[in-house]
């Protein structure tokens, strides 16, 4: 069967550049604590950096997460069911994927991904070894409104959101995300979730600040992507990289810190940065057991299974999309 087709549910400019990235450019530097969404870090050199950060030793999450993936896949198949249409959130290079679908024998597979080059390239790759999968590629912002393919309409779904990129929105844009994919995909599917876990602030400081500087080019390409799609002239060289914990808000904050003071221009429009002065790129959120779960009952979904890896800790919750019971 194969890739049937790309979907493309992406606002572009004549330029070809996404209007919501211009938009939140402008809006995140015109703040007084400048701050751009993580989401943007994800073009081509973006996704392909990410891909360099998950074979990282210091970045578990990736590991841990595959690790949970291959030890369980026994209860985690029996749990789900087979025939599911599976929906993948932020699918990026789907590497993760074949573990889940060598187990619950899908009907059909759609990676939702906002870089259309790199998801058009994991769908084929992936085609290639499930031959008899139909796979419908959606190149979308996951955060936003999607539109799912007509042909998985009348297929019980099951959500796949792996590598803890919950993680990356706030407590209410995380809440606002699962409910509406809860919506999306409706009563009785299921969804498939990878949590981080709280754990010593040492582990989780290396793994998004690594000795070789895969994650300060990550964080940086973020500037040179502005300088590329918006006729920026940021002195990308006059930055450096910081991930620090932030335990208040259980949480790793990554910026981009100007090393002096300096003026730029994006689209034409002037900003400066004083010596110091940070543009927030990032939070990853971590969670522990409690936490996880009220999250995801906060957005409607009742976790029904989870697989927890210990060391670094990490964690895959099961949960279903029940209906709404309000008593007592
Ligand atoms: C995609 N996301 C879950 C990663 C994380 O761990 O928050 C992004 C990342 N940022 C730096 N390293 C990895």
């Amino acid at each position: 069967m194969g890739v049937v087709r790309q979907l493309r549910q992406i606002d572009a400019d004549a330029a070809g550049v996404d209007v919501a990235f211009r938009a939140d450019v402008h809006a995140g530097l015109g703040q007084p604590q400048k701050a751009i969404p993580a989401r943007w870090f994800y073009d081509a050199t973006g996704s392909a950096l990410f891909e360099d950060i998950t074979a990282l030793p210091e970045y578990y999450p990736t590991r841990s997460e595959s690790d949970l993936l291959t030890r369980h896949a026994a209860d985690i198949a029996a749990a789900i069911g087979k025939g599911r249409a599976v929906v993948e959130l932020g699918s990026g290079s789907s590497t993760k994927t074949p573990l889940l679908l060598d187990a619950i024998a899908p009907a059909a597979y759609v990676p939702v991904d906002i870089s259309g080059d790199f998801l058009r390239d994991s769908a084929l790759t992936l085609a290639a070894r499930f031959t008899r999968l139909p796979i419908y590629p959606v190149e979308a912002d996951f955060t936003q409104r999607v539109t799912l393919p007509d042909e998985i309409a009348d297929l019980p779904k099951l959500g796949f959101f792996p590598g803890s990129t919950i993680g990356n929105m706030v407590a209410r844009t995380a809440v606002d995300l699962l409910r509406n994919w809860r919506c999306a995909l409706g009563d009785g599917s299921l969804l498939l979730i990878g949590i981080d876990r709280i754990k010593d602030v040492a582990t989780l400081e290396l793994a998004y600040d690594d000795p070789a500087g895969v994650t300060a080019a990550f964080n940086l390409n973020l500037l040179e992507r502005i300088n590329r799609e918006l006729g920026g002239d940021i002195p990308v060289d006059n930055f450096t990289h910081r991930a620090i914990w932030d335990d208040v808000h259980a949480r790793i904050e990554m910026h981009l810190v100007a090393a002096c003071a300096m003026n730029f221009t994006v689209d034409g429009q002037a900003y400066q940065m004083a010596a110091g002065e940070t543009i927030h790129s990032e939070n990853s959120h971590k969670y522990g057991p409690r936490d996880a779960n009220l999250l995801l009952r906060a957005s409607g979904w009742t976790p029904l299974a989870t697989w927890d890896d210990v060391d670094p800790a990490f964690a895959l919750i099961l949960a279903e999309a029940t209906a709404f019971r309000s008593a007592p």
